[in-house]
């Protein structure tokens, strides 16, 4: 895989380094992406089973739906990708993850700085009185479970469609992508927004931005430099590289 001079260049002065990822950095773990040709949403209307109008009228399949999903993750293991990305810690003054997955292979790779856009499908909490509960405090079934508190229904602590993002991890993210050196997109169509408008504000606040994909996306236009392939391929490359050219 050939590095550019000016790629070279950029790893070897910057100090912040933002990771954007989406599904793909996970599709190598064995978790399913939502579009592409195996798209989740390619099978499932997204309306019927990640909105919050879908749960009411059916709690219990959107809660049957999220435990399946749930048993892929547990089952899943960071890959590759995920390790390197938690490895440019060694080597970088600042850097971090905005994430758009659910799926906690970023935490579970060793990551520590870690903004998650649309939640985290281990936590969950109340929709009346908002009470959080991991999963330890809760008895999963197949059955959507009852607040212990106001009996009120619980559900997954992910943002489904027409739902805000969490304000302050939204404002986090964006001063993160304002302020950093270097921003990679990995393994998203960056089609979603609020979330897909964190690698253009790093572009318009000057940090170079480099794509992984395993095609090319909306935002290849706006790429300073695009690697067409794997994560969990390329990204161990160029952390090699980094290895090169900085010392811990
Ligand atoms: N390596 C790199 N990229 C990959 C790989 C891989 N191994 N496999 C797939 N990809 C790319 C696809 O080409 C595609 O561009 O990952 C992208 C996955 O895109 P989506 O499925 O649209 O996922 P994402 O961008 O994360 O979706 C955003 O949409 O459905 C909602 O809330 C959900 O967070 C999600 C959001």
């Amino acid at each position: 895989m050939q590095f550019t001079e000016e790629f070279l260049e950029k790893l070897t002065e910057a100090n912040r380094i933002v990771f954007f990822t989406g599904a793909g950095i996970s599709a190598e773990s064995g978790v399913s992406t939502f579009r592409g040709k195996e798209g989740i949403w390619n099978k499932i209307k997204p309306e019927e089973l990640a909105s919050f109008d879908a749960f009411l009228k059916n709690p219990n399949m959107v809660w049957e739906w999220y435990q399946y999903r749930r048993k892929i993750v547990n089952e899943a293991a960071p890959n590759p990708g995920h390790l390197a990305i938690a490895e440019f810690e060694k080597y970088f003054k600042d850097v971090c993850v905005v994430t758009q997955n659910v799926d906690n292979l970023h935490a579970r790779a060793g990551s520590s700085y870690i903004y998650e856009l649309h939640g985290n499908i281990e936590r969950n909490y109340c929709i009346n009185c908002k009470t959080f509960y991991n999963k330890d405090e809760l008895q999963f079934s197949e059955k959507t479970p009852i607040c212990k508190i106001c009996s009120g229904l619980i559900r997954p602590d992910v943002v489904w469609f027409g739902e805000l993002l969490p304000e302050q991890i939204f404002i986090d993210a964006e001063s993160k992508a304002i302020h950093s050196d270097i921003c990679f997109v990995v393994g998203t169509s960056a089609l979603v927004y609020p979330a897909a408008n964190i690698p253009i504000l790093a572009k318009r606040s000057g940090s170079y931005l480099v794509e992984v994909n395993i095609e090319s996306t909306e935002l290849s236009r706006f790429a300073d430099h695009s690697f067409i392939g794997k994560s969990g391929e390329i990204l161990p490359k160029i952390l090699n590289e980094v290895k090169n050219l900085r010392t811990v």
